[in-house]
Order: C-alpha cells, then sequence, then structure tokens
C-alpha cells in the first residue's frame, strides 16, 4: 500500500499524516501502508521513520514524477492555493488549483493504463463551488456558481476527476469541505480563518472581535472529523458510493451566537462577555449567509458531521493523535 498526499504539511494534510501514522498500525485502517510520500512546498521538523518527504510544488513535473515512481494505491489531494490567494493571483491559482490537479490525473492515468492499477484519488473540494448569494436551503441538487476563481477551479478540478473516473482511470472520491476549524493562528491566505480564530480565542480565556454579526451562519466541521471523512472516502467500496463519486459533506449549520454559546457550554459562561460582533460585508457575503443544508448523498454514503455544537469545539481543538 503506497498512499500520497499532497499538501501533507497544511492544517489537514498534517492532522491526516498523524492519523494515518497512527492507523497504519491498526486493523480496519488503511494498513498496511509500505509506503507513506508526503509532497509540501516545504516541510519543518525532523525526518519521520516509514515516511519520505518531498519538498517542492505539485506543478514540477519533476516532483510528480518522483511521487509516483512506484505505484500509489491512494492519492489525497489536498494541496492548493486558499481561496483569498487564488483570488489576489489568478495566474497561481490556476497553475495550482487547476494545472497541477489536472497533472496529477495524468500521473494517475499513466499509472492505470501501465499496470491496471486506477489510484483512489481522494479530492478535497470545496463548499466554494457553491458560490453566493444561496438559496434559502441547500442540498445535492443546488446549482453550482461559484463566485471565486477558488470555487471555479474546484469545481473544473470536480468534473476533471469525474471524467477520468468514468474511463476508469482512477477511482474517484471527491469530498466538498464546510469550514474546518481550528486552524491555528498563521495566516495562509484563507479569508474564513475568523471562525478558528473565534474558537481558538475564545476558548482560551482571551476576548475575540468577531468580523461578522452574530446571526451570520456557517457549515462548520472539526478537523479530527474532516479526516474521519477523507478515511472513509478512501475506504469505501464502490458498492457504498451510490450514483456519484462527489459529496457535499454533512455540516454543522450555525450562526456565530451559537457557535459562541456552544464554546460558553463547553469553557464557561464568561466567554459570553468577551466577544464582539462587526460586520464586515465582504466576509459575510462569502461566509456569513449559509442556509440549512441537506446531504442526502453523503449521509447514504456513511459521511458524518460532528453531531452537535459543543462537541464540535471540543474536537475542534483537541491535539493531533
Ligand atoms: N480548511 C478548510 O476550511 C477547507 C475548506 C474547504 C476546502 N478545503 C480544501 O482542503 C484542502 C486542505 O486544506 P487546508 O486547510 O489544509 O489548506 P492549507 O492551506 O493549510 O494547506 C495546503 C497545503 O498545500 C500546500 N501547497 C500549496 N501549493 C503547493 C504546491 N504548489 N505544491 C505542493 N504543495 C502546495 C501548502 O504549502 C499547504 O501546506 C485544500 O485543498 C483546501 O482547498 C479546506
Amino acid at each position: 500500500m503506497h498512499v500520497l498526499v499532497t499538501g501533507a504539511n497544511g492544517f489537514i494534510g498534517r492532522a491526516l499524516t498523524r492519523r494515518l501514522l497512527n492507523d497504519a498500525v491498526k486493523p480496519g485502517g488503511l494498513a498496511p501502508i509500505d509506503r507513506l510520500t508526503l509532497v509540501d512546498l516545504n516541510f519543518e521538523g525532523p525526518d519521520i521513520p516509514r515516511v519520505r518527504r518531498l519538498s517542492g510544488s505539485i506543478g514540477d513535473p519533476a516532483v510528480v514524477a518522483r511521487a509516483f515512481d512506484t505505484p500509489v494505491d491512494v492519492l489525497f489531494h489536498l494541496a492548493s492555493i486558499p481561496g483569498g490567494a487564488a483570488e489576489q493571483n489568478f495566474d497561481l491559482g490556476r497553475q495550482i488549483n487547476l494545472n497541477a490537479t489536472f497533472d496529477l490525473l495524468e500521473a494517475s492515468r499513466a499509472q492505470a493504463v501501465g499496470s491496471e492499477r486506477p489510484v483512489t484519488f481522494v479530492f478535497a473540494s470545496s463548499i466554494a463551488v457553491l458560490g453566493s448569494p444561496l438559496p434559502a436551503w441547500v442540498d445535492d441538487a443546488t446549482p453550482l456558481r461559484p463566485t471565486l476563481s477558488y470555487g471555479a477551479q474546484k469545481l473544473i478540478g470536480e468534473v476533471m476527476a469525474e471524467d477520468y473516473h468514468r474511463r476508469g482511470w482512477i477511482r474517484l472520491r471527491s469530498v466538498r469541505l464546510p469550514g474546518i476549524v481550528a486552524r491555528p493562528p498563521q495566516r495562509t491566505g484563507q479569508l474564513s480563518a475568523f471562525m478558528s480564530d473565534i474558537i481558538r480565542e475564545l476558548s482560551a480565556g482571551r476576548p475575540f472581535a468577531c468580523p461578522v454579526a452574530a446571526d451570520s451562519t456557517t457549515w462548520l466541521m472539526s478537523v479530527p472529523r474532516v479526516v474521519d471523512n477523507f478515511l472513509h472516502a478512501a475506504l469505501m467500496p464502490a458498492s457504498a458510493c451510490g450514483e456519484t463519486r462527489v459529496w457535499t459533506l454533512p455540516a454543522l449549520h450555525s450562526s456565530m451566537a451559537q457557535l459562541v454559546a456552544a464554546i460558553a457550554e463547553v469553557h464557561g459562561s464568561e466567554v459570553l462577555g468577551r466577544v464582539s460582533y462587526g460586520s464586515n460585508p465582504s466576509l459575510e457575503a462569502n461566509f456569513g449567509r449559509y442556509p440549512p443544508l441537506r446531504t442526502p448523498a453523503a449521509d447514504a454514503a456513511g459521511f458524518a458531521h460532528d453531531g452537535d455544537l459543543p462537541n464540535l469545539v471540543r474536537r475542534a481543538l483537541e491535539p493531533l493523535t
């Protein structure tokens, strides 16, 4: 079993890698993993036994060739230029979110054609494919009208990957992620970072000036739960997939005030006095007007959200295990 993770040094990539390393020794996981290849622009820290780290860009054909130098069984494609950065730098977003995804699909195709061993290609898509404004509620039939270049690039990636799947060149599992929390406080271009900051700062006993109004609504999932869902995507048999290979993941629908109430339930009522609310029109338009969400295809396929908001708050800050 050769598992390849792109974007492995990112927020979700690090959590996924930890879990892969821990689960590799447990029954029912992706075990046994003989080879784990991680790709990212840079890695910090000492080498990890049994892990091959490739520092470089997925836009570099030599890096992709090295990643595929032994056949890949499961590819978690997480590397991407985030929404804010892709909006500021269209060419970079196109090169990485679009062209490099295409190059990974081509490498997967070459493997399938040469060895009849198709890669299970797990693609990290995004609810940004839906665009904004959204209708009164969202379900699996809601039209996809991305309003950021990032969302457009993710949608094109989904469509390309579906065609490679239809042709038998990959086994596709695309998952559209909601807002994943709680991201560490580095600024890496995520416009939605405030959703993580509010949980982390208030939970730590610090004040927080929320940039959007108290009644702004969003869709959330904790990072351990999204890792569960990535592993489920990789492991689920084709018979469990149903008609589609692209799922909008279930998420908890919450207003900022409800999220703060859940943080207060977990960390004490003093939390309520430490938050203030602003009104940033652009953030509210992109991240603060999410209506109720129904995800019947993902529910039927066994994907899950965090259950309730206090559970999400607890899990969001769990140390990576
Ligand atoms: N975190 C969220 O809330 C969220 C929501 C929706 C979708 N997603 C998607 O999930 C995936 C992982 O998200 P994340 O939050 O961990 O993002 P992140 O930005 O923390 O991590 C992405 C990683 O990709 C790497 N990367 C960027 N360009 C690269 C390149 N050219 N070559 C190799 N690596 C490169 C970055 O260095 C970074 O470590 C992304 O595809 C993202 O679009 C995340």
